[in-house]
This record gives C-alpha cells, structure tokens and sequence, in this order.
C-alpha cells in the first residue's frame, strides 16, 4: 500500500489485513512507515503495543548484521542474513495476525545503501518472496528504499489517493516509480470519496494512466470517531460506509489472488 501522506493507506492496509485474518488466512502486516500507526489500525493491545521496538532502531543488530569485519569504515554487506527477523520481532493480534514494525527509513540519496537502508531492503525481499503468508505492506509514500530486485517481489500494488489534485498527482509519480521498479499489478483506489462526480473527475485524470480505478473507499464520519475513541476502525463500527466499502475491496483481492496464485 503506498499514497501521499494522510491519504488513507494505514487505514486500508490494516482492514484489509484483518479481514484476511479473520478469513482464515495467516497473515504478517509490515509497518514501513515512520509515522509507525498500523498496529492501532489492527488494533494491537497497548500493552503489547508499548513494548514493540522498530527494526530500523535496532542499530546494534543492524551493525552485527551488515558490517563486513575487517574491511574498514564504509563497507557494508548488502545482502545480510535477515531470515531469523520476522519470526523474533513479530507480536500477535486480533485474529491472529501478526505484525512486524520495520519502521521508517531515512530517504537515501542516490545510490546511498546505508546499514538500516540494506537491512530493510533485504528484510522485505525476504518477505515478499520467501514467507507463506498474505504479506501486507503499509509503506512511506516514497518507495526509492525499496530497489528494483526488492519491488519485483510485490505481487499487487494499491496506491491510495484522496479526490484531489495534489494527491493524484503523487500517485502518478507513485505509479510510474513502481513500473520503473518492475512492479507488474498496479491499482488506485481512491479514498474519502464524498460522490460520484468525484470518481467521475478522477477518472478523467487518469484516462492515460493505464492503471485502473480499481476501488472507491467513501468519506465516512465513523473513521474519525474510531481514531478519536483510539479504537481500531473495524472494532468501533465493523459495518460502518468505509469498513464496508474496505470488504469489498478484500473480495476483489482475494479473488485476484485466487487467480493470479491458483490458490
Ligand atoms: N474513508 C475515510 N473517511 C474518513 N476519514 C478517513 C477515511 N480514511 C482515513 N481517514 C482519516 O484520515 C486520516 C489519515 O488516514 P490514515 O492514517 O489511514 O492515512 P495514511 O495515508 O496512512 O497517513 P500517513 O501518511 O500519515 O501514514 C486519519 O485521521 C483517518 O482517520
Ligand atoms: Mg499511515
């Protein structure tokens, strides 16, 4: 899941992450962001909330894992062991999900592979192609980190925008980013939709796209009052316009994957 800031990704990909689970299928949902809310949006138990500490402040096992012994200061291993991480750091929630908190990480400067920077990077490759769950993302809207042999392990894509300029203009860029990245499956879904001349607007936009307008999520007052309460949207109102906008949506994955995976 990827968007301009405050567009709605925490809240689509922790929905979409329960609904999984309560379907029955494991999951793992990744936080990437540095605003670091997913596990809210699952609705984590604060007590275990409290305790989580992000891998991208883990610096003493980031210097274990990535500095090459010996070879003096600026070389790094870009290929660190990473495997054992998941399972270590993972905390259960509701359903039984699991969720990772990555963190985020400092925007690199071109070509820069620092320590924390090779560590998540192979830290996601490992969870994009090397874990039997439904693996979701909640990522920083800018997806640089991430490499080309990193992204090629997404199997969909979901950019989230808002209806308005300034946002799907990001999610052009966000789009066209992930392409040169090598991601095959990528769809908008648009998000605080209040009606249908907006979808009709935002259809217009991005006539030239060819990237679908896969899904429209409703503007709903229930969201606000969750974050209020501090309870995790789908607990608060689990039949509230967006939550049942969101199942739908699921219903819509689950069948690609059904298709795209055989399963
Ligand atoms: N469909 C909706 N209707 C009403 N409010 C919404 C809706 N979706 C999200 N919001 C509200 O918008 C704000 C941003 O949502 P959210 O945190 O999911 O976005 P985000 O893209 O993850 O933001 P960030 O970039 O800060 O991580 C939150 O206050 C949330 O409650
Ligand atoms: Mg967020």
């Amino acid at each position: 899941m990827s968007g301009k800031g405050g567009v709605g990704k925490t809240l689509v990909s922790g929905t979409l992450a329960r609904l999984f689970a309560k379907d029955g299928f494991k999951v793992l949902a990744i936080d990437n962001d540095s605003a670091m809310n997913l596990s809210y949006t699952l609705g984590i138990e604060e007590e275990v909330k409290s305790k989580i500490v992000p891998i991208s402040e883990m610096k003493e096992m980031i210097m274990e894992r990535t500095v090459v012994k010996g070879a003096g200061s600026g070389a790094y291993n870009i290929n660190p062991e990473v495997s054992d991480i998941p399972d270590r750091f993972k905390v259960t929630g509701p359903d039984d999900l699991q969720l990772l908190v990555l963190g985020g990480i400092e925007e690199p400067a071109t070509g820069c592979l620092c320590p924390e920077n090779a560590l998540i990077r192979t830290l996601l490759y490992n969870l994009f192609v090397k874990r039997d769950e439904v693996v979701v993302v909640d990522f920083e809207a800018g997806l640089e980190h991430l490499g080309r042999g990193t992204a090629k392990g997404i199997d969909v894509m979901l950019v989230v925008t808002e209806p308005s300029q300034k946002s799907l203009d990001l999610s052009l860029k966000i789009i066209e980013l992930s392409k040169k990245l090598g991601v095959i499956n990528i769809y908008l879904v648009a998000n605080k939709v209040i009606d249908d001349s907006q979808i009709d607007i935002i259809n217009d936009r991005i006539k030239s796209w060819k990237v679908p307008l896969y899904h429209s999520v409703p503007y709903d007052l229930e969201i606000g009052k969750a974050d209020l309460e501090g309870i995790s949207p789908i607990d608060f109102n689990p039949n509230s316009k967006a939550i049942n906008s969101v199942k739908s949506l699921y219903s819509k994955l689950k069948k690609l994957k059904l298709e795209l995976f055989d399963l």
